[in-house]
């Protein structure tokens, strides 16, 4: 088979192509360099009097300058957290702490940290309506305005969904929670710095962004607060971000926030032009390769550039992840791999979406590591992954692991896990422990006669490895889909139960 990364390797290019920027994205060089200089040259305290304090409090503001200036709004008004999740966490059970109970609407369609939060809210006696979003991916401000009632106390929609890229209606639902004098908070984790987000325009009360969505580092964000709706903070125990965030700023995070939105902010024009260019070129390459496939977007006007959320009906969306990943592409699935089952996407769901469809779904989020040439290689990979898989290559359901095959002497099992996964989980005795790096150098030595059945966490590195087996000549591969945690949770208690039955006959795993 033609070896796609040492070709790469060869031409000196960065090994993997990303198309999951809404994951998380490269930290930019300049950002680097700001956040390394801050880590070198300012360790002082930003609370501390003296000079080195003063100096790292200069630093603090001008990050909160810089954060502020894409918001269109006062720097006072930006409150630094530790990303997405610590805002969303803050507004919600923020707002419903000081109101002392009351009901909220959101949407189906939110990220985990807006439904978590949401959830909690009603563990703790509140109630909260979860409003379903349309086919188009967008919710309408038309069944906000349905949901409230007397004793609501707070709305939340996100402003673009990270899944879909579908921008949300805010300004209309703005001027509804206006008039019934709701306040409304919008999480722009995956907007701010890539369109408008002008907190005046949106009407918001309250919103959230992250800096690892902008090519800054994890575990830096803000929240935007108008300053008129109390809420109760999350964290306590300290005068920091004038207590309403307690704990010592990291000043080269922050810094590197502060970077990284006036880097968005320089480019953000030119960038919405670049990428929407590139996504024509990729939806209109995946609808030639592949004429049944449904692109879930909104309406032109009303769509993030960089993401493709596309449906291929027949196909499992967890298998073209992992066919992709064999040619070093990062791609994501909306869906998530839990004890027994692949759970489709909440998202997909919420918008009417049929389970089936879902399942056959994968999202490519584009930005700034992506241009013509990797979309190119994306279509040359995909036609690739699209055929069939190599003879000889096959899934094992898990159910099919059974304590009857792996102590089969016509099987070959491999634990494809890496150390600490092991550590967390124990390995089926008698399987080898192999790295899924490196594991060509294992080929020659696995027997030809015998069925492999490959096993990672989750079986998507598995199905590289599988794949290379298969394609050296190998006529009986499988590969367990879901993986380890799949099989593991629908046979709990087997490893233990074959690894007493060993330490009685006097086995030893193999290494
Ligand atoms: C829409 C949305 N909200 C919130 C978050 C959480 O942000 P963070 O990773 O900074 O906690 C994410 C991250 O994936 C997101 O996409």
């Amino acid at each position: 088979m033609f070896d796609w990364r040492e070709w790469l390797h060869r031409l000196n290019y960065q090994p993997l192509l990303y198309f999951d920027h809404n994951a998380t994205t490269p930290v930019a060089p300049a950002v680097r360099a700001a956040m390394a200089e801050a880590l070198a040259g300012c360790y002082g305290n930003a609370s501390s009097l003296h000079t080195l304090g003063r100096t790292s409090r200069g630093l603090v503001e001008t990050a909160r300058r810089q954060v502020a200036e894409g918001l269109h709004c006062p720097p006072e008004r930006v409150f630094f957290t530790s990303g997405g999740t610590e805002g969303n966490n803050t507004v919600i059970k923020g707002v419903f702490a000081a109101r002392g109970g009351g009901h909220l609407v959101t949407t189906q369609i939110e990220h985990e940290s807006v439904l978590g939060a949401c959830h909690q809210v009603e563990a703790m006696g509140g109630r909260v309506t979860f409003l379903p979003a349309h086919p188009d991916g967008r919710v309408r401000a038309a069944d906000v305005r349905a949901a409230l009632r007397p004793d609501t106390i707070l709305v939340s929609v996100m402003h673009a969904n990270n899944e879909t890229g579908a921008i949300q209606p805010i300004g209309e639902i703005a001027a509804v929670t206006r008039a019934a004098g709701v306040p409304l908070h919008t999480d722009a984790v995956q907007s701010y710095g890539k369109i408008a987000t002008d907190v005046d325009a949106l009407g918001v009360e309250f919103l959230t962004l992250t800096a690892h969505k902008i090519n800054g580092p994890k575990g830096a964000g803000a929240l935007y607060w108008r300053g008129t709706t109390p809420f109760q903070p999350l964290i306590f125990g300290g005068d920091q971000e004038r207590k309403q965030r307690a704990g010592t700023e990291g000043v080269h995070q922050l810094v590197g926030l502060g970077a990284a939105a006036r880097l968005a902010a320089g480019r953000r024009e030119s960038e919405f032009r670049r990428l929407a260019g590139l996504r024509r070129t990729l939806v209109t390459g995946i609808r030639r390769l592949h004429p049944d496939a449904v692109i879930n977007e909104a309406e032109p006007g009303h769509q993030l550039p960089g993401t493709v959320n596309v449906s291929f009906p027949g196909k499992s969306g967890l298998r073209l992840l992992a066919g992709l990943d064999c040619h070093e592409i990062g791609v994501s699935i909306g869906s998530a791999c839990t004890a027994d089952r692949i759970e489709p996407s909440h998202v997909l769901l919420g918008m009417g979406i049929p389970e089936e469809r879902a399942l056959s779904t994968i999202r490519l989020s584009l930005g700034s590591t992506n241009n013509r040439l990797s979309v190119r290689f994306f279509l040359w990979a995909l036609e690739r992954v699209l055929r069939t898989d190599p003879p000889g290559f096959a899934y094992l359901d898990p159910h099919h692991l059974t304590a009857e095959v792996i102590r089969s002497p016509a099987t070959f099992l491999v634990d494809l896990r890496f150390p600490h996964e092991r550590l967390l989980a124990p390995s089926i005795p008698g399987a080898r422990l192999w790295s899924p790096f490196g594991f060509e150098r294992h080929i020659p030595e696995i027997p030809r006669d015998k069925r492999v059945i490959l096993m990672c966490a989750t079986g998507v590195l598995s199905t590289g490895s599988g794949y290379r087996l298969a394609s050296s000549g190998h006529g009986d591969v499988r590969v367990v889909f879901g993986g380890y945690s799949a099989w593991r949770g629908l046979n709990p208690g087997l490893v233990e139960r074959l690894a007493a039955e060993d330490a009685a006959g006097g086995r030893r795993p193999q290494e």
